[in-house]
């Protein structure tokens, strides 16, 4: 008989080595590599024969679906990353990182749902009991019915959710702390969390509830133990935000049952976290309208506009190499920008330190930023402020042309929403409203933007021809 032999195991990316190396070679991280028990995995492992399979019902695709596949918290930015509440006997994985905020938005949600009438528990791995109360207090939640448990052990969790009427919703904060008798590995690792999900999931399915798995992510941005349980759950909802700024963003990052591109804004206050239903107020925040760099970008976050502002510094350097730095946006598309100013538009930015900053700590990934990201640009290089109330969008091609992006009516609403009386946009743009009335202005190419904001080439071209 075989006998068992241990296994090393990437935590990153959960490939499996047969010894144990200092670099993953699938992934490439280092120092992931981890002794594990193979028996402790899915399945059995070597040595034991397969049991006769028993035969499955098979069921037609009508059948009655018993009561509302949603259950909707009332909170608004939540149902609407979700897709309209958490779906029964689905499991979803919130991320984020420590202290972002998951636990608070949990348990808000949780307290709504049972203000519904719903039957809702929450274990925490992580937090005693009297902690949870605390927090629970502070949010104004103490006063619902919601059932707490400070538990780890897989089966004993699973044990208590199962006593009883079946939960409406379930909530495990978190899978790093979730550890199951059958393994032999040390909580957190790969197994232990890939088990703990994995018996969370098939408890979802077979009983109905809505499951929420809350993940922490490492610093890497992967969820520890990590993509090993983005795969398994029907939704993975990630919560971003910057520690310096008080509002988070729900994303969707998946979701079996809804849009994926979705973002949820919230505020954290000392009361919790507070839905934000006018994100574009948030990322606006104080503009300073005389000064050159900031351009407002009109983009959209799944179903919703948002207005953003992009700001760009561009100075002369010091040193050899220009240094590029980009906050909230691709630094690679940054490049590809500076690439086409430079072949087509002749705006030489080869001895410019050039910074990029989208304000408020939002990140975009929209690339309809590319036309507010060259005015910005091209306005700081030339020392001109673009006017106050106008936006820009469109995609900018590497033959410097601007390519018509989605949702042009929509954006143009929101923007004439928050005063923003003028657009540059690119031509051809679908759903144009009728009735230009000079407030928008349609360009086909990049050196079109560039003359409009450096008034016909002038301010850029000079130094130019300097060279
Ligand atoms: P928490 O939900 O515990 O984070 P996570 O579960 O993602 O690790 O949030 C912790 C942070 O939120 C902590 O720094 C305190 C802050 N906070 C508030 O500012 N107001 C509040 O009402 C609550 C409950 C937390
Ligand atoms: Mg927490």
């Amino acid at each position: 008989m075989a006998k068992a032999r241990t296994q090393f195991v990437c935590q990153n990316c959960g490939t499996v080595f047969s010894r144990w190396q200092g670099k993953c070679d699938a992934c490439g991280e280092w120092n992931t590599v981890v002794e594990e028990d193979p028996m402790g995995g899915i399945g059995g492992g070597p040595g034991k024969t397969p049991k006769k399979g028993r035969v499955v019902a098979l069921t037609a695709l009508s059948g009655e679906i018993e009561e509302a596949p949603r259950i909707g918290t009332g909170i608004s930015e939540l149902d609407r990353v979700t897709g309209g509440g958490f779906v029964r006997g689905s499991a979803v994985l919130v991320g984020g990182d420590p202290g972002i905020g998951k636990s608070t938005v949990l348990m808000q949600a949780a307290a709504a749902l049972s203000r519904r009438g719903q039957r809702v528990i929450y274990v925490s791995g992580e937090e005693a009991v009297a902690q949870i109360r605390l927090r629970a207090q502070r949010l104004g939640a103490a006063e619902t019915d919601v059932l707490l448990a400070a538990e780890t052990n897989v089966e004993d969790i699973l044990a208590t959710l199962a006593d009883g009427k079946r939960p409406d919703l379930a909530i495990i904060d978190s899978i790093q702390t979730l550890w199951s008798d059958i393994v032999e590995s040390a909580p957190g690792t790969v197994t232990q969390v890939r088990t703990g999900a994995q018996a969370m999931i098939r408890f979802a399915k077979q009983t109905g509830a809505a499951v929420v798995l809350v993940g922490h992510v490492t610093k890497e941005g992967q969820i520890a133990g990590p993509r090993v349980v983005e795969h398994m759950v029907d939704a993975v909802l990630y919560f971003e935000g910057d520690r310096g700024h008080h509002y988070r963003i729900l994303r969707t990052v998946k979701n079996r049952f809804g849009p994926t591109d979705e973002i949820g804004v919230f505020e954290m206050s000392d009361k919790g976290l507070r839905e934000v239903s006018n994100p574009s107020e948030l990322f606006l925040g104080e503009r300073n309208e005389k000064a050159p760099g900031a351009a407002v970008f009109a983009g959209m976050e799944g179903t919703r506009p948002v207005l953003v502002e992009v700001q760009a510094l561009v100075a002369p350097t010091s040193l050899g190499t220009p240094r590029r730095a980009v906050v909230g946006w691709d630094s690679a598309r940054l490049s590809m920008i500076l690439a086409v100013l430079e072949a087509h538009c002749g705006v030489r930015l080869g001895q410019h330190d050039v910074y990029l900053n989208v304000a408020g700590g939002f990140r975009i990934s929209e690339p309809a930023a590319d036309l507010a990201v060259t005015a910005a640009l091209v306005s700081s290089l030339a020392g001109l402020a673009l006017p106050k109330d106008c936006v820009y969008f469109g995609e900018v091609s590497l033959s410097g042309a601007v390519r018509p992006v989605s949702h042009t009516a929509q954006r143009l609403k929101e923007a004439e929403k928050l005063g923003f009386s003028q657009a540059v946009l690119p031509t051809g743009s679908a759903e144009l409203p009728k009735g230009n009335g000079g407030r928008w202005a349609e360009i086909d190419s990049l050196p079109d933007l560039v003359a409009r904001i450096a008034g016909s080439k002038g301010a850029l071209m000079r130094g130019d021809e300097d060279n």
